[in-house]
């Protein structure tokens, strides 16, 4: 039994790469490869300590794949390889559950868990009031099949009796262990439940990821991980940061191992097998323990690495489970205790239409302010049209609020009682008269776009509110987009992200400034800025000389500093986020190299697909765009590629490949900049030839990576010591 506590896999092993013994059969190193796959990848994504670096487990994988295409009839169902299932699905197949999932009551005070707690008691008088509590995560709920130790299916709650077919998708999920861990012997049948979530920090980095992609922003992680898990696509559900928490089981066949008699050894056993539990979980005695053990997690509820909105606590004992039994809809021995919902009713005054950088028509509702989870929200996204059908909200509804994933504000749907009986649903405003096919020659040539469904012609089209010209849909997206290079709104957004902290982070004017620039037509491209003189800015009412001068000096301290990476990330140039920046500006010398690149040699570079290429190719072929390039050179922004990456500048990080990973107290951009000053090469990533690795807080992976490596790691104060002239080695 003691040895169930132990860690499922042996510490370090040698490397198997270089242990093919002569007398090994191919089935033999195949289940070889495939045991220290699954134990690498448990160690990477569950225990977030790997052994060995990415080179190491891509040649162990590959070479697993090679003799699984050898043999076919060898590969196990639980092979890693599988994670990699690609295709789609036709639509999701249905079935009962083994044992119905149901759902928790709810209460929201001490006085109704009080009451909850009286009632088990009266149940089954003299059961043991002992609870195990743990956060309520906010997800989507998932039952896992193990057959001997294997994993055969997996299942979405539905309606609790049937549930949707997942198992293709939840392969792909790396912190679902696809064989448990550990020797065995297993539960013959092994239904384990939980919530396949995604971390805070995850959603957050997959939303700037969608951002600078142009792709679909997520309104909260549950969405974002209950589309992933749902979705047909399984190379859209492998890509998205999910993590499944194990928080129960549902029919469990022990035989041959003796049965779990608490609830908490049930749990330890799964983190055995490789599961993840949810976190922060513990045994509480009686009502009061459990009221505290609430009211803690409800003001520690930032601290959770994971969205939560409540605890659950669970009588402990099984056999008390067992007796207690359910209601016609929920269990006897369980209950959440949510927190106050950060969810408010208000009057939706109207709906907006905002045109952002990338054209795209974005609803958002403007409401009468009213206070959501201690914050004012006067303004909440509505996604696009389609969302707005869908939740049907309509101008003059009451709508409910709600602050999701404890960050953006969000409109969940009408308060249909309160609707007022001359309401419409709501559309986007159609073009007037019959709209043509096709879009005009400039916008052809300037916009950026690949894969543009064209309108029938006929067919309605939304008219871009800002400047009138008709906008579009492109295949597989729900948004519609202007393209018109001269759109104002498009021109503006454009205009604020090049000055913004993602573009060329140029200070001293606020966003208020640059739409008076823009509005008044002084300024109407990036490179309008540079030309801008103090008696031009004088002629606007409320600027003064030492503002004028202060912004002036930030663009000529912007003009000397500006990378190649920073202004390709700053041109928008769709597809092309901070990484996709970077590789370029360390494969060309300046944006002229640039321009001459190929589709097929953009296309060979690492992280560059055929909508990237295709989307540099596009932006550098169109004519107002290389016009306004000639006037970037012509006002001396035209960054080249450091020298010193042929040649290191002589400097104390001289020659050595620096990376920054987690959040420092300056920006990035800026500590990029100081290093590459100093002589230092920015990696892409950790790999051997790493020599510092500078974590701010919450690094992340890279760390452990670098630890595992033997890679130096400083923290920002030693990084800003390496910068003084003549500083020794630190962290070697
Ligand atoms: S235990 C019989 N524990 O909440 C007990 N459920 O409202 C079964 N949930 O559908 C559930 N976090 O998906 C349990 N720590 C947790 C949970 C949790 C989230 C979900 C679960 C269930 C829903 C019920």
């Amino acid at each position: 039994m003691a040895s169930r506590d132990k860690p499922p896999y042996p510490p370090t092993q040698p490397s198997l790469l270089a242990l093919r013994a002569d007398a090994e059969s191919d089935m033999q190193r195949m289940e070889r490869l495939a045991a220290e796959l699954h134990r690498h990848n448990y160690l990477y994504h569950t225990l977030d300590a790997p052994e060995i670096g990415d080179d190491e487990y891509d040649l162990l994988f590959r070479e697993l794949e090679a003799l699984e295409s050898r043999h076919p009839q060898l590969r196990s169902p639980s092979s890693p390889t599988l994670r990699l299932g690609g295709g789609l699905l036709d639509g999701l197949d249905k079935k009962e559950h083994s044992r119905r999932m149901y759902g928790l009551e709810n209460v929201f005070s001490e006085k109704e868990l009080r009451a909850f707690v009286e009632r088990m008691s009266r149940a089954l008088p003299g059961c043991p009031l002992v609870f195990w509590c743990d956060p309520k995560l906010d997800g989507l709920a998932l039952e896992l099949v193990y057959e001997n130790g294997v994993f055969t299916e997996a299942l979405t709650r539905g309606d609790g009796i049937r549930g949707e077919v997942v198992t293709a998708a939840v392969r792909t999920i790396k912190t679902v262990p696809l064989r448990l861990h550990g020797k065995g012997p297993f539960p013959s049948q092994l239904e384990v439940r939980g919530e396949a979530v995604i971390y805070k920090d995850d959603f957050v980095a997959l939303n700037k990821r969608q951002e600078e992609q142009g792709l679909k922003i997520f309104a909260n992680p549950r969405n974002a991980a209950a589309g992933a898990v749902r979705n047909l696509d399984i190379a859209v559900t492998r890509s998205r940061p999910l993590r499944f928490l194990a928080y129960s089981t549902g029919n469990v066949v022990w035989n041959p191992i003796p049965p779990s008699q608490y609830h908490h050894d049930v749990l330890r056993r799964l983190r055995t097998w490789g599961f993840l539990t949810p976190p922060g979980g513990r045994l509480c005695s009686g009502a009061t323990e459990a009221e505290e053990y609430a009211s803690a997690a409800r003001v520690r509820r930032k601290e959770f690495p994971v969205g939560i909105d409540g605890v659950v606590i669970k009588q402990d004992s099984l056999e008390a489970q067992e007796a207690l039994g359910h209601t016609a809809r929920a269990p006897r021995f369980a209950v959440a205790y949510k927190f106050p919902a950060d969810q408010a009713q208000t009057l939706l005054e109207r709906i907006e239409i905002q045109v952002g950088r990338t054209g795209v028509l974005t609803p958002v509702a403007v409401l009468k302010p009213v206070l959501v989870g201690g914050v004012v929200v006067s303004r909440a996204t509505l996604h696009n049209e389609d969302e707005i059908a869908r939740r049907d909200v309509r101008e003059g509804d009451t709508v409910i609020v709600q602050r999701a994933g404890e960050v953006i504000p969000e409109v969940l749907g009408p308060v249909l009682a309160l609707r007022p009986p001359n309401s419409r649903p709501y559309k986007f405003k159609r073009a007037e008269g019959v709209v043509g096919s096709d879009i005009s020659p400039i916008r052809a040539e300037l916009n950026m776009l690949v894969d543009i469904e064209k309108s029938p012609a006929g067919a309605e089209v939304v008219a871009c509110p800002a400047c009138g010209e008709n906008t579009h849909r492109e295949k597989d997206e729900t948004a519609w987009r202007c393209s018109n290079p001269s759109c104002p709104a498009v021109r503006l957004r454009s205009i604020e992200h090049f000055v913004s902290k993602a573009g060329l982070d140029i200070q001293g004017l606020g966003a208020n400034w640059i739409t008076r620039l823009v509005e008044s037509g002084r300024v109407a491209s990036p490179a309008d800025l540079f030309a801008l003189t103090v008696d031009d800015l004088l002629r606007y009412e409320h600027m003064g000389e030492k503002l004028a001068q202060k912004f002036l000096s930030s663009l000529d301290a912007a003009r000397q500093k500006t990378t190649l990476a920073q202004l390709l990330r700053a041109l928008g140039i769709r597809h092309v986020g901070e990484q996709t920046a970077h590789t370029l500006a360390e494969r060309y010398r300046d944006l002229d190299e640039l321009a001459e690149a190929g589709f097929e040699e953009l296309q060979a570079l690492p992280d560059i697909g055929p909508k990237v290429a295709s989307s540099i190719r596009h932006f550098f072929s169109g004519a107002a765009n290389s016009a306004l390039l000639s006037r970037f050179r012509q006002l001396g922004i035209w960054p080249q590629r450091p020298e010193k990456l042929k040649k290191p500048a002589p400097g104390p990080l001289s020659g050595k490949k620096v990376l920054f990973t987690g959040t420092l107290s300056l920006p990035r951009n800026r500590a990029r900049q100081m290093a590459e000053g100093m002589g230092a090469v920015l990696a892409g990533g950790v790999g051997k030839g790493l020599d510092y690795l500078v974590a701010g807080e919450s690094p992340g992976n890279k760390l452990e990576k670098a630890r595992a490596l033997g890679i130096a790691i400083i923290n920002e104060a030693e990084f800003m010591r390496l910068l003084q002239p003549g500083a020794a080695d630190i962290g070697k």
